[in-house]
């Protein structure tokens, strides 16, 4: 049976040039390097300039995804763009970075699952695609987290930067079976029960102001865990296969600690887990593309690899994505 498979066809990522270390954070609140990097394995993060929107972020890592796929601005008849910074409240910073693509057909727009935005971005992708309703489709995760941290918070600020990825899903045909190249399976979760546990004190609607991130990081760890293990073992149920049918996971970058303690969950070799986190923190939505693009550039994500997506963020959202590379 023929049908329309979802295939990376090109990836990118930016981050912006300013450095902030953790001893730079020892200058500014009440932490060190050893505590950080003992309690997340963070040890830097950038932060975007003055001048810069998450647009800006977003265009530079689809400019290089775009290049990577050997496509023009044109080929694009998608955009979804994940993000909790967007520039404005509206409109939408995914038709913001399709003007600043110059593309002026098909359609534009966000979608808003925190640190599992990228996961939520590329099941919807996913879906126009296997509809027959895009053929290239242009996945972002992009933040400027920076500009809703308490700065004098010390258990929220050192955990968080800026940056952005990109991702190209191309429609191909493939044969039905789990052989096939692309997007295999993806399950996306919610449970607004804890929704208290990591949010921002801020809305357009309740207080008129942006507010800042609040988070009890314990409870989110614990639960992150539980959940990132599960969603990863229905993804392989659904393909029919095993944990060590597993070439990389490629997990959402916001705590080291997290992702051992997954692998440790799956029985999976560390070796086999994709990990940034050390350079940029964070970066919520972003921070999977970022991670893929770097494994994908350096040469150990290669041709028929089998590949998991998986993030957890506020809401809580969760997900994951089983793809063949
Ligand atoms: O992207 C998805 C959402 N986010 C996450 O997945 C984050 C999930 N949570 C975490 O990563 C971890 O829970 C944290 C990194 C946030 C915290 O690590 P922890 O091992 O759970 O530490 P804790 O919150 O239990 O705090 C331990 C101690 C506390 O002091 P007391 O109460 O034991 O005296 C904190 O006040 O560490 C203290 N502490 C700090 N000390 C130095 C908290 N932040 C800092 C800091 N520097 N920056």
């Amino acid at each position: 049976m023929s049908v329309i498979r979802s295939v990376i066809s090109g990836t990118g990522s930016y981050l912006p040039k300013n450095i902030l270390t953790n001893s730079d954070l020892e200058n500014k609140v009440d932490t060190t390097d050893e505590w950080i990097i003992e309690r997340t394995g963070i040890k830097q993060r950038h932060i975007a300039s003055d001048e810069q929107v998450t647009s800006d972020l977003a265009v530079e890592a689809a400019l290089k995804a775009l290049e990577s796929a050997n496509m023009s601005a044109d080929d694009i008849d998608l955009i979804v763009l994940a993000t909790s910074t967007p520039d404005q409240t509206f409109p939408s910073t995914a038709t913001t970075v399709q003007r600043k693509l110059g593309i002026t057909k098909g359609a534009a727009f966000d979608v808003q699952a925190v640190c599992s935005g990228f996961i939520y971005a590329l099941n919807t992708a996913d879906n126009f695609v296997k509809a027959g309703q895009a053929q290239n489709v242009l996945v972002i995760g992009a933040e400027i987290f920076s500009r809703i941290l308490d700065w004098d918070d010390r258990t929220t600020c050192v955990l968080f930067g800026d940056g952005a990825g990109a991702a190209i899903l191309s429609a191909e045909k493939g044969s039905g079976n789990s052989d096939d190249r692309g997007i295999l399976a993806a399950r996306i979760h919610s449970d607004g029960r804890y929704n208290d546990l990591l949010y921002v004190d801020g809305g357009v609607s309740s207080t008129g102001t942006v507010g800042h991130l609040r988070m009890k990081g314990r409870e989110v760890f614990r639960h992150a865990v539980v959940n990132l293990a599960a969603v990863v073992g229905e993804v392989l149920e659904d393909c029919d296969m095993i944990t060590d049918d597993i070439d990389w996971i490629v997990p959402h970058q916001a705590n080291k600690r997290i992702l051992d303690g997954t692998a440790r969950k799956l029985k999976i070799s560390p070796d086999k887990v994709v990990i940034t986190v050390h350079k940029h923190a964070n970066t919520s939505a972003a921070s999977i593309p970022l991670a893929l693009d770097e494994a994908v550039r350096d040469g150990r994500i290669t041709l028929g690899q089998i590949v998991i997506l998986e993030a957890m963020g506020g809401g809580f959202t969760w997900g994951a994505c089983l793809l063949r590379w």
